[in-house]
Parts: structure tokens; C-alpha cells; sequence
């Protein structure tokens, strides 16, 4: 009974929702560039300009050894020929996903445009270099957090976690430049990016560029 009255009120909120009513810019796929990194790079700066708030944050999808796929959200580091790049302790779940299977999705949704981007292809790690740079260069707070190498596992007792970043205090404070060892950096090279420009008649525009050898192959879909 309880369950029928969250889910009537719910649906009855979802119901008054609106969705795609953003400014929708002008989008010319056949004028689209050659490379989805170029194009990417083209809508990323103006979802910059446009003070779409957080455009850096994407969905990771990945798949786990038992082949069921999970999501969450993390931030983007950068995009160049390699890919999409970002970092993560390969100790979290994300992490224990892309050892087993290395592949992955990643899905961008910028409302204030009306865009949707989708980014998927076989992860590769980048140089520990990068990964070095990535960490060293993270707010502190975000390197305590880190070194207590402890994301995604069952959270118990509160203060565990004072004792786990007291510690890794203590580290960084001995060792400042210390980066764990589990601190990867990795890129989604793309064999497959779609950009979707959303229009409120749902007339939408999508654009797919799949990889094939050493150039891409431009799909317009239907909506
Ligand atoms: C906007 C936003 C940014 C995030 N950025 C990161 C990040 O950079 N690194 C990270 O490990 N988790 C980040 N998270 C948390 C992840 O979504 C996720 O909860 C965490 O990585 C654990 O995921 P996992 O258990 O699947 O490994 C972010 C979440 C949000 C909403």
C-alpha cells in the first residue's frame, strides 16, 4: 500500500516533467568534421561558453566479469587522438570491470543544449606517467581519499575511515610526490561516438562516426 502511494505520487511528478527544453544550437552534420575528437572538441567548448554546468562529468559504463554492466559518473580528463582519458583507483569496482573486461561507454548529457554524446570502445591504460601527473595534481583532500585505497568496499564503522585518512596524511606528508601504485590513467579509444542534437519536435539529429582503420566512417541515424 505504502509502495503504491511513492510510486502513484511519483509517477504523477514524472508526468509533469519536461524534458529537451534547452537552446538548441544549429547542427549541420554533413558539415561535421572529420574526427569526433574535432567535433567533440567543437561542442565541448561551446557547452564551456554556454555555462552548461559540469560538462566534464560523463557516465562510465562497464561491463563486470560476471557480465552485468554498471554505470556512475566521473570526470573527464582530457580527449586527444588516444582517446577519451580519464582516472581511477583500478582497486574500485570501475576499476575490477575494466581488469576483466576492457571495455567501455561513455555518455555525456549536456540539457542546457539539448546534446547527448556517446563515446564506446576498448579501454587501453595510458602511460604510469599520465597517471602520475593526474594524481599529483589533485586537490589533497582528493589524494587522502584516495590513498585509503578503500573505495567501493562495504563501509562499516565511521571511524575507520578518520583512522584510513589520518594515515594517509601521515604518508603524504613523509612522501608528498607518493602516487599508489593503483592510480591509473586510461582512454576509451573510440570505435564508435555518436553526437545527438536533441530538437523538442523530436526531429533529432544524430551523427555516428565509426572507426575503420585510419579514418571514420560519418552515419546519419534515424531519430
Ligand atoms: C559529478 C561527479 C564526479 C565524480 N568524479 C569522480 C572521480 O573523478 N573519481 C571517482 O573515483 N569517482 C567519482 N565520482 C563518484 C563515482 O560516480 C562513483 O561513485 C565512484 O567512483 C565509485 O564507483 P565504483 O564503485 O563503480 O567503482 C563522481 C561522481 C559525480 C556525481
Amino acid at each position: 500500500m505504502a509502495d503504491q502511494l511513492v510510486s502513484d505520487g511519483l509517477r504523477s511528478e514524472l508526468r509533469k516533467l519536461s524534458v529537451l527544453k534547452g537552446t538548441a544550437p544549429e547542427f549541420d552534420p554533413s558539415a561535421a568534421p572529420e574526427s569526433p575528437m574535432e567535433l567533440f572538441g567543437e561542442w565541448f567548448m561551446l557547452a564551456v561558453r554556454s555555462g552548461v554546468r559540469e560538462p566534464h562529468a560523463m557516465t562510465l559504463s562497464t561491463v563486470g566479469a560476471d557480465g552485468r554492466p554498471s554505470a556512475r559518473v566521473l570526470i573527464l580528463k582530457d580527449v586527444d587522438s588516444a582517446g577519451w582519458h580519464f582516472a581511477i583507483s583500478t582497486l574500485s569496482r570501475k576499476g575490477c570491470d575494466l581488469a576483466a573486461r576492457p571495455f567501455a561507454a561513455l555518455t555525456f548529457y549536456w540539457p542546457e543544449l539539448v546534446r547527448q554524446v556517446r563515446v564506446s570502445g576498448p579501454v587501453v591504460a595510458d602511460p604510469p606517467a599520465v597517471a602520475a601527473a593526474d594524481f599529483l595534481a589533485r586537490p589533497e583532500g582528493s589524494k587522502q581519499m584516495a590513498l585509503t585505497r578503500r573505495q567501493s568496499q562495504p563501509f562499516d564503522r565511521p571511524e575507520e575511515l578518520d583512522e584510513a585518512l589520518e594515515h594517509a596524511r601521515q604518508e603524504l606528508n613523509s612522501t608528498p610526490d607518493l602516487v599508489p601504485d593503483e592510480w591509473c590513467s586510461y582512454a576509451v579509444r573510440p570505435d564508435e561516438v555518436e553526437f545527438w542534437q536533441g530538437d523538442p519536435q523530436r526531429r533529432h539529429q544524430r551523427l555516428r562516426y565509426t572507426a575503420t582503420g585510419n579514418s571514420w566512417l560519418r552515419t546519419r541515424l534515424w531519430p
